[in-house]
């Protein structure tokens, strides 16, 4: 498929991006609704085109006889009715084929309280766009009430196997309109500031899916990145857990005072790591050091490019909201220290 070539043509390497290369039964239909129109109009342009051409080279003028005009057709019912009908059954047939798949990729949210369906484990994750990264907030696993696991760009998930594991996002945003799309797993939907949203899929396969926003937001929207790991049940399990307790304490005397630096600098007015603070003007920083990367799935999380990135931001993503702290280059040391302890 074209569209397919020049998907994999922007990707990096190792980042399918495709549509066509479905992983859940909702891209799948999407997809399919998506071939059936490429055909339809693919079989328009070829009539279309084709009696243009048709024309052009059997009417052209001929150099031996005078210019003469072709006879003219006035009124012609049958062909009237035939260009009318023929328009009007293709977008017929389109309106029905759309409402259907619509039904299946969006049939109704489930409030979280409802009793799910036997074999089923429902997960609800909070999705809210920032300029520009994601935060993410668990609220329920299955029966369990999930509350502070709140995390950012990368969002983890667990499979369905011989039990099903749908996955419901409720899509908010702090500030202008964006749209989460991995589009193996999903189509796209928009999250609007004051208006929430939501999405369902339901993923199968283990593995790691990428995505980008997909609706421009302003200076950094290309960098604006997805990340999601579908996991057995077991590690998603494990994930959670930790996930859910509060932050490692430092356990050396730079990560300590690392720690102190973060308080007493700006750090904190940003960024929660547990405790109390509920800002979340920037990422949860409380299990930094469970992710694999940073500023929204730029760059990985290596020592080296947390401590680039912790002394000038600006540098590798212009316009992102955080400034340069200038601090010396031992108290970025401790600083990246302790943030690369918080596992
Ligand atoms: Cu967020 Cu584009």
């Amino acid at each position: 498929m074209g569209f397919a070539f020049l998907l994999a043509q922007v990707s990096p390497p190792g980042e399918n991006l495709s549509t066509f290369d479905t992983a859940t039964v909702q891209a799948a239909q999407i997809r399919d609704l998506g071939v059936l129109s490429l055909f339809v109009a693919a079989g328009i342009l070829l009539v279309v085109e084709g009696v243009l051409l048709y024309s052009l080279f059997r009417f052209r003028r001929q150099p031996a006889t005078p210019p003469t005009e072709p006879p003219q057709v006035y009124g012609s019912i049958p062909i009237e009715i035939a260009w009318t009908v023929g328009p009007l059954l293709i977008v017929f047939i389109l309106v029905l084929v759309v409402v259907r798949t619509e039904n299946e990729v969006r049939p109704r949210f489930p409030e979280p309280d409802e009793p799910a369906p036997a074999n089923t484990e429902r997960l609800y994750v909070t999705v809210i766009g920032h300029q520009w990264w994601w935060e993410y907030r668990y609220t329920k696993f299955g029966s369990e009430k999930l509350k502070d696991v709140i995390t950012a760009n990368e969002l983890h998930l667990p499979a369905g196997d011989s039990i099903k594991r749908p996955v419901y996002l409720t899509l908010e945003s702090v500030d202008v309109c964006h749209s989460f799309w991995v589009p193996r797993l999903a189509g796209k939907t928009d999250l609007i500031p004051g208006k929430p949203n939501w999405m369902w899929f339901e993923p199968r396969e283990k593995s790691t899916y990428f995505g980008q926003c997909a609706e421009f937001c302003g200076a950094q929207h290309a960098n604006m990145l997805l990340r999601v790991e579908v996991q057995s049940r077991d590690d998603f399990r494990t994930w959670l857990d930790n996930q859910k307790e509060g932050p490692r304490q430092p356990s050396n005397s730079r990560a300590k005072e690392g720690q102190a630096i973060f308080i007493k600098q700006a750090c904190v007015n940003c960024h929660r790591i547990g405790g109390p603070s509920e800002s979340r003007f920037g990422p949860d920083l409380t299990h930094f050091a469970s992710r694999k990367t940073i500023a929204a799935g730029m760059r990985p999380r290596t020592a080296e490019n947390v401590r680039d990135w912790i002394r000038d931001p600006q540098a590798i993503k212009p316009g992102a909201r955080m400034p340069a702290m200038n601090l010396g280059e031992d108290e970025v040391n401790k600083l990246v220290d302790y943030l690369m302890s918080l596992e």
